[in-house]
């Protein structure tokens, strides 16, 4: 299975931190933001990955990154997001990288304590459609915020004044090829954006989503709150657990 991190988008959160590099190259804590999904996809098996960047600063990655070498990888891919046009848009640039094959998407500003060993092999297992990952929050308002009757995801609200519950859909999402044509169907939410919320919102609408409730502790990093809050897990007790 393929993987993509999406580490486009301005960062505007994060200004004036972000007008001098892109958000996902800013340390939380030890390391560089992007080490940590990268990290993700790598312990659950994942070599072939596509990294979509943007932005003003899109050539550090190389530099960081390069082929990947110290991360074990024989090779990573690199594609180019114009402007902000929202996490779904920024998906769409992995059409052909995907071949469309089943895929792990992660956002670049995504932490964990532990892994998805579990939920990726599971994903393996199942024959189609698309696999989100919920942790309990505080703070839900802040996030895709599901909506589950019966144990069941009947609809998921992004960043709702009154969250249906207290479970936020963190920005690990598994999808099948089929995705794609979903995302043309899109049209831009209220802030401008295609939406990822919009495009698992039609797998559930079709009956095609499953989901897991992650194990361990998950952070966000694109605002001074939640970057600190994950420095601080990091430094704390680590991250990217294989055995948690
Ligand atoms: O972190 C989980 C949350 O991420 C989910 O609960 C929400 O449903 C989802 O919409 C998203 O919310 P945010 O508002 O926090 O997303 P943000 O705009 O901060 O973008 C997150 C990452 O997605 C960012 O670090 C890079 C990537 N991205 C974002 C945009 C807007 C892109 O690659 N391109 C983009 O145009």
């Amino acid at each position: 299975m393929k993987g993509v991190i999406l580490a486009g988008g301005l960062g505007k959160r994060l200004y004036p931190l972000t007008k001098i590099t892109n958000k996902h190259l800013l340390p939380v804590y030890d390391k560089p933001m992007i080490f940590y999904p990268l990290q993700t996809l790598i312990n659950a098996g994942i070599d072939d990955i596509l990294i979509v960047t943007g932005g003003n600063h899109a050539g550090d990655f190389l530099r960081l990154l390069g082929n990947g070498r110290d991360f074990g990888l024989k090779h990573i891919n690199y594609t180019y997001q114009e402007g902000e046009g929202g996490i779904a848009d920024a998906l769409s640039l992995a059409e052909h990288f995907s071949e469309h094959d089943k895929m792990v998407v992660i956002l670049g500003d995504n932490v964990i304590e532990g892994n998805i060993i579990k939920a990726v092999k599971d994903f393996r297992e199942q024959k189609e459609g698309a696999k989100i990952l919920l942790k309990e929050v505080p703070d839900p308002e802040r996030f895709g915020v599901p909506e589950i009757v019966d144990g069941k995801i009947v609809r998921i609200e992004e960043k709702p004044k009154n969250p249906k519950s207290n479970f936020a859909v963190i920005g690990i999402y598994m999808y099948d090829g089929k995705v794609f044509d979903i995302i043309q169907t899109l049209t831009p939410s209220a802030r401008g954006e295609l939406e990822i919320t919009d495009v698992s919102n039609a797998y559930i609408k079709e009956g095609r989503m499953t989901y897991d409730v992650i194990e361990g502790w998950w952070s966000d990093a694109g605002t001074f709150d939640s970057l600190l809050r994950a420095s601080e897990l990091v430094a704390k007790g680590g991250a990217n657990k294989k055995n948690l």
